[in-house]
């Protein structure tokens, strides 16, 4: 079961942006649903190399307070443990780590694209380069896992969470974000029984996840 809270004060509707057409949402349902086999070698290659050319102007032109509004919401009001060790996954250039700057003291960042983690702060949390369906992570030993705008794989979150860890999914324009999945998928996704929380705040939403 999933409870709506009450949108946040700074909530806007995202301009149009990626409707249920866009190529990768079929790659974002097929990862979440069809299980890890979804992810080939030949779609995390694509998948790296998209974002290696896009790394060096990624961050440009994106209003970070506005991408922030959802991921502040979700610390404010997502009962999360903030003093607890947090992974972000699908980090990109570090709106994550900025966001969490001051809040969360210990972060990882990893990303599957070098370019993308070149392209973020280096002091703000230890970067990995990883694929998100392989972490090169102990299980069982993260509070919480950050996902802005990335794609969902099912097993490695429920493999990395302590048992009463969160996962905090995040979609900076909502249901315009390419990479999408409403919260409700998220929780029917993930194994076994999960329960939690989600609100619009900004131009998005966040849902904050854990076992039942
Ligand atoms: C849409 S971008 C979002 C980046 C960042 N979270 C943000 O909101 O600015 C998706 C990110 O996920 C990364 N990514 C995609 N597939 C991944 C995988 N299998 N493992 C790790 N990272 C992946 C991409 O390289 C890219 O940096």
């Amino acid at each position: 079961m999933i409870t709506k809270l009450p949108d946040a004060p700074n909530v806007a509707a995202p301009d149009p942006f990626a409707g249920p057409d866009h190529p990768i949402r079929k790659v974002t349902r097929q990862v979440a649903f069809d299980g890890e086999a979804a992810w080939t070698a030949g779609r995390a290659d694509k998948m790296a190399g998209l974002f290696n050319d896009m790394a060096a102007g990624w961050s440009a032109g994106k209003d970070s307070e506005v991408r922030a509004m959802p991921v502040l919401d979700a610390l404010a009001r997502g009962e999360v443990n903030l003093a607890g060790s947090w992974l972000e996954v699908g980090s990109g250039t570090g709106a994550g780590a900025v966001a969490l700057h001051g809040s969360v003291d210990r972060l990882i960042c990893c990303d599957l694209a070098a370019e993308m983690l070149a392209n973020a702060p280096a002091e703000l949390a230890p970067r990995v380069q990883a694929d998100a369906s392989r972490l090169p992570f102990a299980g069982a030993q993260f509070d919480a896992i950050l996902m802005i705008n990335m794609l969902l794989f099912p097993l490695e979150v429920d493999r990395l969470l302590a048992p009463e860890g969160r996962l905090v999914w995040i979609n900076t324009l909502g249901d315009q974000t390419p990479i999408h999945l409403p919260a409700q998928d998220v929780l029917a996704a993930l194994p076994g029984d999960w329960t939690g929380i989600t609100a619009r705040a900004g131009t998005g939403f966040w849902a904050s996840l854990r076992r039942a």
